[in-house]
């Protein structure tokens, strides 16, 4: 159906501006563009690097009439939005580093930042905010980042219109969002799964809780990651960071 869609030649965040709109009252659907982000955020406190024109800095809102359990599922439904949006119209071998970073040939290409923002009631409403690298040339990234950083013209060697991998990524997260919302999560599980780098991989999880060492061994229906330690015991994990040890 038709969707409001706000853009900026510059913003301090997408999804500090979505998050101003959607607390105003806009509605699902709405998606906040921008040519560039001054201060872009990253998870965890940190910077998403936004340069002019280089890269795709979006934010939907979202306020999905769904069972509380069921909205960790939104995580893995993004990022397997982006990740198949890049194998599909890119031909780029996109992986998912769960829950949130999108890499490519081990390096990270995109990151996901929801921000769910809940009253008395339950939650009022999310913010998705997708970061994608997609003309930047591998010089321009800073040379500080946690992870390697790439962009479809790294990888590619060739400039593509952000537009059309835009309205790729719209499509695809369209569909497998209405999908949940009727109920069927199957399929996003299963290609989650699939395009997972952490499954039966050896990992170091940090938490706010502390560290685990385990083995990835799934990924559960509310797209939790279980992780087996060192003395067999199975963690459910809702969120935190990996590193892949083996
Ligand atoms: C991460 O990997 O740490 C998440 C990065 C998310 C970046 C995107 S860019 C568009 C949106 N607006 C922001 O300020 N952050 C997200």
């Amino acid at each position: 159906g038709r969707k409001e869609y706000i853009y900026y030649q510059e913003i301090d965040s997408t999804n500090s501006q979505a998050r101003t709109l959607a607390s105003k009252g806009y509605p699902e659907g709405t998606l906040v563009v921008a040519d560039m982000q001054t201060t872009g955020r990253g998870r965890r406190g940190r910077s998403w690097y936004s340069p002019r024109n280089q890269g795709i800095y979006m934010s939907l809102i979202l306020r999905p009439v769904l069972p509380m359990k069921e909205i960790s599922r939104i995580s893995l439904l993004v990022a397997v939005a982006v990740a198949e949006t890049l194998e599909e119209e890119l031909d780029l071998p996109a992986r998912i580093k769960w829950p949130n970073d999108i890499l490519v040939n081990n390096k990270k290409i995109a990151g996901i930042l929801s921000e769910v923002v809940s009253d008395m009631d339950g939650i009022e409403y999310i913010v998705v905010g997708i970061g994608l690298n997609i003309n930047n040339q591998l010089q321009d990234f800073p040379s500080d980042l946690r992870t390697p950083a790439t962009s479809v013209r790294v990888e590619d060697q060739r400039l593509v219109s952000r537009v059309k991998v835009l309205q790729g990524l719209l499509v695809r997260l369209e569909r497998r969002y209405f999908d949940l919302l009727a109920g069927s999560f199957e399929g996003t599980l299963e290609k989650g799964k699939s395009l997972s780098l952490a499954i039966g991989q050896e990992l170091k999880l940090d938490t706010i809780n502390g560290v685990i060492i385990g083995q990835a061994v799934d990924i559960d229906d509310y797209g939790f990651l279980l992780l087996r330690d060192q003395s067999g015991i199975i963690h459910t994990i809702m969120s935190g960071e990996i590193t892949i040890l083996s």
